[in-house]
C-alpha cells in the first residue's frame, strides 16, 4: 500500500479556516478548505498526529472513495471497487453510517446496507474467506454520504469526537463544546505570556483550552482513538506521534490564566476538569461576580462566553451585565475583549462597535463573536504586579 492517505478533518460552519490553518501548522501543505470540512493528503503518520493535534477539528476521516451514484447498482458496484482491505483486517469490525441530501439515492437504510453488503463481498474475496466475517476485531465506522448525488465513502479514524478531550468531569448548564473554545482563543492574538481571563467561565472550558495552548499540549494527549488498534498503522508510527506531542510540551511556560463566575458549584467543576486535564493549579479560580472584576494588569485578553438572556426574564439581567462589561472595559483599553453571544444588541449595550465581527454556530445558537482590539502596548507586559482578582 502506498503510505498517502487522504485525511478529512471536519468543522463546525464557520471554523473551516481555522481547522485549515492547524492542519497547514502541522505541515501539511496540500489542503482544500470546503464546506464543513478540510481535505488534505498526506503520509500515513497524519492519522495519529492529526487526531493528537488538532484542536478545533470536529473528527477525523479517511477518504476510502468518492463516485457519482445515482442507482442502488452503481453505488453497490463502485463501493465494491474501493481497496477496503488496504484498511479493514480480516475479522475488522465494520458498522456503516449515511446520510443523503439533495440526492436521488434518498434512502440512508438501503445505502448503509448496500454499501455494507459490497465491502462485505470485496472483503471476502480479498481475504480469501468463504464464511460470513467475524467482525471481533478492531473498529471501522464506515460512512457513506451522498450530496448532490456524490457518494463520500470514508472510516472515522477518532472515535469519539475530538472535542471529548477525557478532561471533562463536571459541567454547568451550557458548556461550550472544546473544539469552539479552542478556536475561540485562536482567533485571538493572546501570547501565553500575557493576562487571559474568562470572567463567565462555567466550567471552565475556555480557560482549559488557553492553558493547553498556552503549554503547546497537544488536546488529544489524554485519549484514545479508533485508529490506534488498525493494523495498517504500524505501533512505532503511534508512539513516534504521542512522543512528539510529549516533546512539544512546554510545561515550564508561565501562565496568568484566571477564570471566575458567580456559581461556586461550577468553580470546583471547572478546578476539577483543570486537574483532570493535567493543568494542577495553573490557572486560577474565583467564585465572583463579573461586576467586581478589575484588570490591574496592562495588555490582557477577556476571552467569555456570557449568558445570552434568551430565557425568559433573564434578557433584562443580562443586557445589564453588558452594559457592566462595556462600562468596565472602557477604562482598560490595552485590553482585547473578546465576547460570543446571540445577543444582537451586544454592541450596543457594550456602549462600542467591535473591532471586528465573526459569525459562528454554538450548537445550533447562531451567534456572533465580537471582537475589540486592545490599544497596541507601548511596553511589555508588566508580569509582576498580581493578578486581576
Ligand atoms: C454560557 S455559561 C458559560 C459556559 C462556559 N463557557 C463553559 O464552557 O462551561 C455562562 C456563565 O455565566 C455565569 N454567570 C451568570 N451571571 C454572572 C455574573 N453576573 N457574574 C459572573 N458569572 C455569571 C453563569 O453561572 C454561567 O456559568
Amino acid at each position: 500500500m502506498s503510505n498517502k492517505v487522504t485525511l478529512i478533518a471536519t468543522a463546525a460552519m464557520g471554523l473551516e479556516a481555522i481547522v485549515g490553518k492547524e492542519v497547514k501548522a502541522l505541515g501539511y501543505e496540500d489542503i482544500q478548505i470546503e464546506n464543513g470540512r478540510v481535505v488534505f493528503e498526506a503520509d500515513v503518520s497524519a492519522i495519529p498526529r492529526a487526531n493528537l493535534w488538532l484542536r478545533t477539528a470536529d473528527r477525523v476521516k479517511l477518504l476510502v472513495g468518492k463516485f457519482k451514484a445515482t442507482s442502488f447498482d452503481e453505488l453497490f458496484e463502485n463501493t465494491k471497487a474501493l481497496p477496503w482491505e488496504t484498511f479493514i483486517e480480516e475479522d475488522g469490525e465494520f458498522p456503516v453510517v449515511g446520510k443523503s441530501v439533495k440526492s436521488k439515492l434518498y434512502s440512508v437504510p438501503d445505502c448503509q446496507s448496500i454499501v455494507k453488503k459490497a465491502i462485505v463481498e470485496r472483503l471476502k474475496v480479498k481475504h480469501g474467506i468463504d464464511s460470513w466475517l467475524k467482525e471481533t476485531g478492531a473498529f471501522y465506522r464506515v460512512e457513506v454520504a451522498i450530496h448532490k448525488d456524490e457518494a463520500l465513502l470514508t472510516i472515522d479514524t477518532s472515535g469519539s469526537g475530538l472535542h471529548k478531550r477525557g478532561y471533562r468531569v463536571g459541567q454547568g448548564e451550557a458548556p461550550l463544546k472544546e473544539t469552539l473554545a479552542a478556536a475561540l482563543v485562536q482567533i485571538t492574538n493572546w501570547t501565553p505570556d500575557q493576562p487571559f481571563v474568562d470572567p463567565f467561565c462555567g466550567s471552565g472550558t475556555i480557560a482549559i483550552e488557553a492553558a493547553l495552548i498556552g503549554q503547546n499540549i497537544a488536546p488529544g494527549f489524554n485519549r484514545e482513538f479508533a485508529s490506534e488498534n488498525w493494523s495498517f498503522i504500524p505501533q512505532k508510527v503511534w508512539d513516534d506521534a504521542f512522543q512528539e506531542a510529549e516533546d512539544a510540551a512546554n510545561y515550564d511556560q508561565p501562565l496568568q490564566i484566571f477564570g471566575s463566575d458567580i456559581d461556586p458549584d461550577l468553580i470546583e467543576i471547572a478546578r476539577k476538569n483543570a486537574m483532570e486535564a493535567g493543568l494542577g493549579e495553573l490557572i486560577t479560580w474565583k467564585q465572583m461576580q463579573m461586576s467586581d472584576f478589575k484588570p490591574k494588569q496592562e495588555n490582557g485578553y477577556l476571552v467569555s462566553n456570557p449568558p445570552y438572556g434568551e430565557r425568559m426574564g433573564e434578557r433584562e439581567e443580562v443586557e445589564e451585565m453588558y452594559r457592566n462589561l462595556g462600562t468596565i472595559m472602557r477604562d482598560h483599553p490595552s485590553w482585547s475583549v473578546y465576547i460570543l453571544t446571540s445577543h444582537e444588541g451586544f454592541e450596543k449595550l457594550y456602549g462600542k462597535p467591535a473591532t471586528k465581527k465573526r459569525k459562528l454556530f454554538n450548537g445550533f445558537i447562531k451567534t456572533d463573536y465580537y471582537q475589540y482590539f486592545g490599544r497596541k502596548p507601548k511596553s511589555k507586559p508588566d508580569n509582576g504586579k498580581g493578578f486581576g482578582f
